[in-house]
This record gives structure tokens, C-alpha cells and sequence, in this order.
């Protein structure tokens, strides 16, 4: 019941020549492409849609890699119009027509992998791997909501009947649905939400970040080429600040699923609690986090280091799950410190199509700004601990070069610095207790990495921390739907996780019937 009930879709291991040409080579084709993309609305709708913006790469801006046209918030009522008459029409669609529409998505994003692979890199900067990661990830996504649809809709559950009634509990679809993604999983989690919502009967009207609207075009196309009706799953690209209220604060809407910063979930969250009429509607938040490893005395330093680069620095750092503040032991920081400088002097950063690659770019001129002003401030401060260079060539890029931060104590920090930025703190054996409240009281609770051969120890901070995921001797990052189900507590989202067996249920009503026999 809680693993997956399939394999997971197929990786690839790019250290094997045999594998790694003839992906470069599906991808040659796409690497000059330029995609075209705008709103994917239902047919009967006739607003004009809103202007039409460049799309550059973040690792060099100088590149295009297409161009995306903006709805216009006059087309936001209409599009909701269609949803609403939609809706009723796909929920009686039988849940196993649906699921086999997820089904056929699955087959066609691994038949379009170089594509999205491309697409991928040049407009979100993602590495090889990570591109990977992130269209297998969909592809699992798209199977699991299938299997769990099935299993959770396909038959109503028959419950007692001690005075001769029938009675069965069944579920079915909410209604319209909003889905609010980020940028740093464009394929993934973009995907993640919708099938989860379609598979369950909902009409949805899908709003991506701006930085990554031309794949989340593409994944809309194959949707609707999958058999997904154009006005059951509507695409809706452009400004979050515009377009979102408009979408949220429609009576029309019975629900809304987002991923993102926690402020602009709990802009969402006001937004729908400020409603005076509509239904009471469901929040799925999937947001950021404060994320902490604890490393104690008895832990593997070699390990360590390279636990820490993974979950810091790959993918630039840009994951929610991602390790924000090292937490090291008195008597083991000195070396970790010293073979981590070193290990970061060899991060080598650039085209995140290379497989040398080790950092790719972060997504765009704000994000960079961001964290080079953080930085900046710790750099004035002597705090910088150690650091990677970004090399000249990279210049017409928003490459942010890794780095360490020494801080005194987690309490320093007051937001998410969404990059590859770790900050070290270290601790006094006598003091842990006194650590893991502090990381508690950051409000946060998403992932969280611990560090030692003692498993006493491991298991009681295990059982006293407050996260979502907990990682013990491993990196953080890289969470496998069905085996890893994700997502966070407090400040880091509402909860259920993606990718698990409960997700799926935040998605539907539950009704009873009775009949009297
Ligand atoms: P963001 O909150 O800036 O934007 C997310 C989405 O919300 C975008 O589509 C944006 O256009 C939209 N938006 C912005 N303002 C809005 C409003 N007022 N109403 C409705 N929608 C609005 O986040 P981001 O920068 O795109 O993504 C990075 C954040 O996402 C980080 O905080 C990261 O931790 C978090 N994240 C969390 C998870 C998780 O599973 N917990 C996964 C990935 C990313
Ligand atoms: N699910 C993603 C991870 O685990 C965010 O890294």
C-alpha cells in the first residue's frame, strides 16, 4: 500500500559513456530550438491574451530560448467559466479513463526526455542530473496519481448495514481547482499538482512561475495530447502578483494547491479566507524551509562533506530541501571545515549541459541579487568561511558562487536564502538539546540531516526534531515518489505529502449513499 506498486521510471548513468552520448546527441537538436508559448485555454474563449516577452537562458542571457505570451487577467473569468462547466463533465469520466490519461502522459514525457532535458537546461539551468531527476520525478508522479486514483476511486468502500440499508462511502471530485507552481521544479512539480488534481475528477486552471512558463507550456500540450480535455486543464502563464489573486479570490474556485515561498502562501491563505462567499476552500502549501544537519563527534567526516555539497550546493542550491545550516560538533569541525574548503575550491561552475558542471546558475538577476547581498553582509562582517569563483566566462550569467558562512546560531537568520549559501554553526556536545529547539523555534519544519554512528543518539534527535523528512547518514535532497513522500510542517506547508498515499485525498469530497433496501 505505501510503495509504489510499479518501478519508478528508469534513470541514467552519465559515467558511462554508452549512455551519456546518446543523450547529448537527442539533445543537440533541441540546444538552438525556440519555443513558442502562451495561455492553453478553452476553446470557446475570446479575451485577447496579454504581450509577449523574450525568454533567456540564466547561465547566459545573451541566449534566447524562446518566446512566452502573458494571459491577460480579462481572460482569468472566462477561463474560469469554462472550468466550471467542465468540471462536472470529467468527473463522471470513469476514474480509470483518467488515470490511463496520466498514464499516457507518463509515456510521452519519456518519449519527448530530450526535449524537456533542453528545455530544462536552458530555461530553468538545470543540470544534466537534475534534469533527470526532474522529468523521472513527473513521469513517477503521473503513475502514482494513476495507481492511487484507482485504488482510492475506483469502487466505493461498503460499510454496515444492521437495519437492512445499503450504505457505501464513495469519493469524487471537488470542483475548480487553482495550481500555483515555482520555478525550481518546472516539469515536476508543475505536473505533480495537476495530475493529482485531474486524476481525482477536478478542473483545474494551472498558473506556473513566470521564470519556467514556456515548460510548463510544453507539459500542458503533451497533457492535452495525453487525452486530458483542453477546458478540463486550462494554462494560465504570467505575473503571480496579477493574475493570482485573481484566480484565488474567485467564489468559483473550491480549491487551491501551491508551491512556493511561505509568504506567498500565506498571501493565498488570507487571500482565501477574505472570501465572502464561495465555498470553505482547501489550501494545499507546499513552501520553504530552515533546513539543518547535525553532525555530532562519532560522524564519518569524508561522508559528511560530501553529504553537505550534495544537499548545499547542488542544483545551486535551489531545492526547498536543500541544507541551509550545518550544525558541527565542537571536537569534528575543524576538520569537516578543512575538508570542505577544499572540496569547494574544486566546485567547478558553468554550462549546466556539461557534465563537468558541478553548480549550474541561479534563475534569474533578483534571486542573484539577493544573495550576493546576503553574502555581502557576512563578508563585512569576516564571517565567510570559504568560498568557490565564478569564472569570468560566466559573466553574462546570474551564477552565485558557493559558499560558507560561519553564524553563531540559527536564530540569525529570519528568511530562506534560496541559493547555494551554507551557513556552519558550531556546538558544545553539552548544548545539542539547546540546538535542536532552536532549530524547532525557526517555525520551519521540512528536511532535516543527521550525522552519527551513534544510533541512540541519531534516534532520539529523530524523535525530537519537528520536520517533515528526516535524513540520517545521507544527503537531504532528491526525495523518490512513493518512497520518500515529501513535504514539510509548520511554516513549510500544509501538508499531505507529494508523492504519498494521502496526497490524493486533499484532491476529493467524500459522500455516503444510502439506500433503503
Ligand atoms: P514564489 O512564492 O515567489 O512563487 C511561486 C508561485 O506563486 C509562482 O507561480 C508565482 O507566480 C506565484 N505567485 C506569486 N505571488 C502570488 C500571489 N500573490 N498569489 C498567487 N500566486 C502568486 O516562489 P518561487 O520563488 O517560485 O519558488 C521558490 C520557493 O518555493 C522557495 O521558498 C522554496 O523553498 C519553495 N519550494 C517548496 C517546495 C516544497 O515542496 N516544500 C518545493 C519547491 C519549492
Ligand atoms: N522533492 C524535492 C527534494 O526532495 C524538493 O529535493
Amino acid at each position: 500500500l505505501y510503495g509504489p506498486q510499479r518501478p519508478n521510471a528508469k534513470g541514467l548513468n552519465l559515467m558511462i559513456n554508452s549512455q551519456l552520448e546518446p543523450l547529448l546527441q537527442a539533445m543537440q537538436p533541441w540546444n538552438q530550438h525556440q519555443w513558442q508559448g502562451g495561455p492553453l485555454l478553452a476553446a470557446a474563449i475570446n479575451a485577447a491574451p496579454g504581450p509577449t516577452q523574450a525568454v533567456t537562458s540564466p547561465f547566459d542571457r545573451q541566449q534566447q530560448v524562446g518566446q512566452i505570451q502573458w494571459t491577460s487577467p480579462e481572460q482569468v473569468p472566462q477561463a474560469l467559466d469554462a472550468a466550471v462547466l467542465a468540471f462536472p463533465r470529467w468527473n463522471a469520466v470513469a476514474v480509470t479513463e483518467r488515470a490511463a490519461c496520466l498514464r499516457r502522459l507518463a509515456d510521452l514525457l519519456e518519449m519527448h526526455f530530450a526535449e524537456l532535458m533542453a528545455l530544462c537546461a536552458r530555461e530553468a539551468g538545470k543540470q544534466l542530473k537534475d534534469g533527470i531527476a526532474e522529468i523521472r520525478e513527473a513521469v513517477d508522479f503521473c503513475r502514482y496519481y494513476a495507481d492511487q486514483a484507482e485504488q482510492k476511486m475506483g469502487q466505493p468502500t461498503l460499510l454496515p448495514g444492521p437495519t437492512g440499508e445499503s450504505n457505501e462511502l464513495y469519493l469524487t471530485g471537488k470542483g475548480v481547482f487553482v495550481a500555483i507552481s515555482p520555478w525550481n521544479f518546472p516539469v515536476a512539480i508543475f505536473l505533480g499538482q495537476i495530475s493529482a488534481a485531474v486524476a481525482a475528477g477536478n478542473a483545474v486552471l494551472a498558473k506556473p512561475a513566470e521564470q519556467t512558463s514556456l515548460a510548463a507550456h510544453r507539459c500542458i500540450e503533451l497533457m492535452h495530447e495525453a487525452g486530458v480535455p483542453r477546458d478540463v486543464l486550462q494554462l494560465l502563464p504570467g505575473s503571480g502578483k496579477e493574475l493570482g489573486p485573481l484566480l484565488t479570490s474567485d467564489p468559483r474556485v473550491v480549491g487551491v494547491v501551491f508551491t512556493g515561498s511561505t509568504g506567498t502562501a500565506q498571501q493565498i491563505n488570507l487571500g482565501l479566507a477574505q472570501r465572502e462567499s464561495g465555498p470553505l476552500a482547501t489550501l494545499v502549501a507546499e513552501t520553504g524551509g530552515q533546513n539543518a544537519m547535525l553532525v555530532d563527534s562519532t560522524a564519518l567526516p569524508e561522508q559528511v562533506v560530501a553529504d553537505v555539497l550534495e544537499s548545499s550546493f547542488a542544483s545551486a542550491g535551489q531545492r526547498c530541501s536543500a541544507l541551509r545550516v550545518l550544525f558541527l560538533q565542537d571536537d569534528i569541525a575543524d576538520k569537516v571545515e578543512e575538508l570542505l574548503a577544499g572540496a569547494m575550491q574544486e566546485l567547478k561552475l558553468g554550462d549546466p549541459r556539461e557534465l563537468a558542471t558541478d553548480v549550474g546558475p541561479v534563475i534569474d538577476a533578483q534571486a542573484r541579487g539577493k544573495l550576493q547581498a546576503h553574502v555581502e553582509h557576512y563578508r563585512q562582517l569576516g564571517r565567510v568561511l570559504a568560498e568557490t569563483k565564478v569564472p569570468a566566462a560566466w559573466s553574462q550569467g546570474d551564477f552565485v558562487a558557493p559558499v560558507a558562512i560561519r553564524l553563531d546560531s540559527i536564530d540569525e537568520l529570519t528568511s530562506e536564502h534560496f541559493g547555494p549559501v551554507l551557513h556552519i554553526v558550531r556546538y558544545a556536545s553539552t548544548d545539542v538539546m539547546q540546538v535542536v529547539e532552536s532549530i524547532n523555534r525557526s517555525g520551519f519544519g521540512l528536511t532535516f540531516g543527521i550525522q552519527s554512528r551513534n544510533e541512540g543518539f541519531a534516534a532520539d534527535i529523530d524523535k525530537r526534531i519537528r520536520v517533515g523528512n528526516v535524513y540520517i547518514n545521507r544527503n537531504m535532497i532528491g526525495a523518490v515518489v512513493g518512497v520518500q513522500p515529501f513535504g514539510g510542517m509548520g511554516l513549510s506547508g500544509t501538508g499531505p505529502k507529494a508523492g504519498g498515499p494521502h496526497y490524493l485525498l486533499r484532491f476529493v469530497t467524500e459522500r455516503t449513499r444510502t439506500i433503503n433496501t
